[in-house]
């Protein structure tokens, strides 16, 4: 790793899957592996959380929800507030995560006030932004990642990290290349650049997630705009993801 480089963050992302052996066991697998290059931080489902946390306890690695309600209680049915987050354990929230947009249909201004909500309550945002297939087949990647960037950063939350996440990259197998990923992420920190300035874009981590796995991450870290990764499949095996998280430690 050179010595100026951001340090690398990676993120674990296990949606809708585990149970608390699965998750427990796979934490016990995780802090077995020693020291690690970069910071980490697991996002398990809700009923999780507190397992979650509680075998993380006494260690570095993080925990997060997948997502957070903007208002802080009330009769919001299948929600999570950033208090409950909190108690739970939680350090980090995702927020604006594609399969949340398409699921759920969150638009780019509930994503800024659930980025902004997190933040108050203390968790830092891990803002997720990226390109269906159709939108950079049509040449309009930059277009979109611009807006949903804008939307969720103007009047937005102070303190954040990033995600590039291209929709048609996450589940497919079909990963960006470096140079993809790359472009994608010199353009984020650019827009980053114009709205924080210069010096607050450069202190930025940008992750990369999709369809990364222990063969393709060297390659991709490699990349002087790539700050980490946003993790799904290959974050339920322990072995792999640890891989992955090792992968940030060596210059290629
Ligand atoms: P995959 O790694 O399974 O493509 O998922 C990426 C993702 O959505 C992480 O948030």
């Amino acid at each position: 790793m050179s010595p100026n480089r951001r340090r690398p963050l990676v993120g674990g992302n296990w949606k809708m899957h585990f149970l608390r052996d699965d998750a427990t066991r796979f934490c016990d697998a995780l802090l077995a592996g020693g020291a690690l290059p970069a910071d980490v931080v697991l996002f398990p489902s809700f009923p999780l959380l507190h397992s979650v946390a509680e075998a993380l306890t006494g260690s570095e690695v993080g925990c997060g929800g997948q997502d957070i309600h903007p208002a802080d209680k009330g009769a919001h049915t299948g929600d999570v507030s950033g208090a409950q987050l909190v108690d739970a354990g939680c350090s980090w929230v995702l927020c604006g995560h594609s399969e949340r947009r398409h699921d759920h249909g969150e638009a780019d201004d509930l994503v800024r006030q659930k980025a902004v909500t997190a933040l108050r309550y203390g968790l830092t945002p891990l803002i997720c932004v990226g390109e269906t297939q159709a939108e950079r087949q049509a040449g309009r990647t930059f277009e979109v990642l611009e807006r949903q960037l804008r939307a969720a950063l103007t009047d937005g939350p102070a303190t954040f990290t990033l995600a590039y996440e291209p929709v048609w990259a996450i589940g497919t197998g079909e990963t960006a290349t470096p140079e993809i990923a790359q472009d994608a992420h010199a353009f984020l920190r650019g827009q980053l650049g114009d709205m924080l300035g210069e010096t607050a874009a450069e202190a930025k981590r940008i992750l990369y997630g999709g369809s990364v796995n222990p063969q393709n991450a060297a390659e991709l870290i490699s990349k002087p705009d790539l700050d980490g990764f946003l993790v799904g499949g290959a974050s339920l095996d322990p072995e792999k993801f640890l891989a992955i998280i090792r992968s940030c430690g060596s210059d290629t």
